[in-house]
């Protein structure tokens, strides 16, 4: 009785508004791709997907809330890489992170910029480096929290020049740009889908990027690898998320719908302009995401654990 109950619930699905939590401020980057395929999920679904922002805690808060919310397919969560991180970095965690959620699939992978308020004196990222290295104590470095995709760039960036700088955690680093471009922080790693807009306009000064191979969009800034910092480099993927004992066929219905709106020509060029693209549809899927999200875990364990760097 209880499958019918489940089949027959997950047929008539959705039939009213769904409500999206991004667990960090509205206007930065993780709000930018949510709304981007929000739109375009809510088409497909005839119904509306509404975006709730959830800042603090580096994403942390925002999860904790999807992870207690009833798992009927009306409340999702879309994080990124702070997802696996957050496991290792909080030890106190609000929710199992392995086991508290069902998945939905893969979104987008996005590339990180060093980067920093207009007026800073290095030219390029060698100069960036020895700068950082000579004013440490003095230098401020936002980020959104620890958790953020943010702080683990940023705490890759001291640990490979071993220079300690003053953070300063946001909400999200929609709000941490406002202050940066008003020169009250120096310096930032932030996703391209928050800082691209803000590079082209000369508003803020970029140094290097963290994907392996150069960006279309800024071909004259080096990978922070080739300029020797091996540690930086990753991509910020983002993945959706339901509750815990969300039903196998509402997490299929929510991936079909993503996959449609990760193919739409719109997406496609909108995520192009911000210096990245869609997942594929085999990664837009609750296996791709599940898999994805165990192997991250894994990954930045022993990173962080040898950084020695946690949030209570
Ligand atoms: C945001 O949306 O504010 C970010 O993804 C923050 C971050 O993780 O650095």
């Amino acid at each position: 009785a209880l499958t019918f109950t489940t089949a027959a619930y997950a047929q008539d699905y959705p039939n009213r508004q769904i409500t999206m939590v991004v667990p960090f401020s509205a206007g930065g980057p993780t709000d930018t791709v949510a709304r981007l395929v929000a739109e375009k999920m809510s088409a497909d679904l005839g119904q509306q997907i509404v975006v709730e922002n959830v800042g603090g805690a580096g994403g942390t808060l925002g999860a904790g809330q999807v992870a207690k919310a009833e798992a009927d397919g009306y409340t999702v969560l879309l994080h990124h890489i702070g997802m696996a991180t957050s496991a290792t970095l909080y030890r106190n965690l609000a929710y199992d992170t392995l086991n508290a959620f069902e998945y939905v699939g893969l979104v987008t992978e996005v590339p990180m910029v060093v980067t920093a308020r207009k007026d800073f004196e290095p030219t390029d990222f060698a100069g960036f480096m020895d700068y950082v290295k000579a004013h440490g104590d003095e230098l401020t470095l936002a980020n959104a929290g620890i958790g953020a995709a943010s702080h683990l760039c940023g705490m890759l960036l001291m640990q490979a020049l071993e220079t300690p700088l003053v953070t300063v955690p946001y909400k999200g680093t929609g709000p941490a740009m406002t202050d940066l471009l008003g020169g009250q922080t120096d310096i930032m790693c932030d996703q391209t889908t928050n800082t691209t807009q803000q590079i082209k306009g000369g508003t803020i000064k970029a140094y290097a990027v963290t994907s392996p191979e150069r960006l279309k969009l800024f071909p004259d800034l080096p990978t922070a690898k080739e300029s020797g910092l091996e540690t930086l480099e990753f991509g910020i993927w983002h993945g959706i998320y339901t509750p815990k004992g969300t039903p196998a066929a509402i997490n299929e219905r929510l991936s079909k719908s993503l996959q449609v709106a990760l193919a739409d020509e719109g997406v496609i060029k909108a995520m192009a302009d911000l210096g990245t693209a869609p997942s594929s549809a085999e990664d837009a899927t609750p296996a791709a995401l599940k898999a994805k999200l165990e192997a991250e875990i894994a990954r930045w364990k022993p990173v962080i654990e040898a950084a020695g760097v946690y949030a209570d």
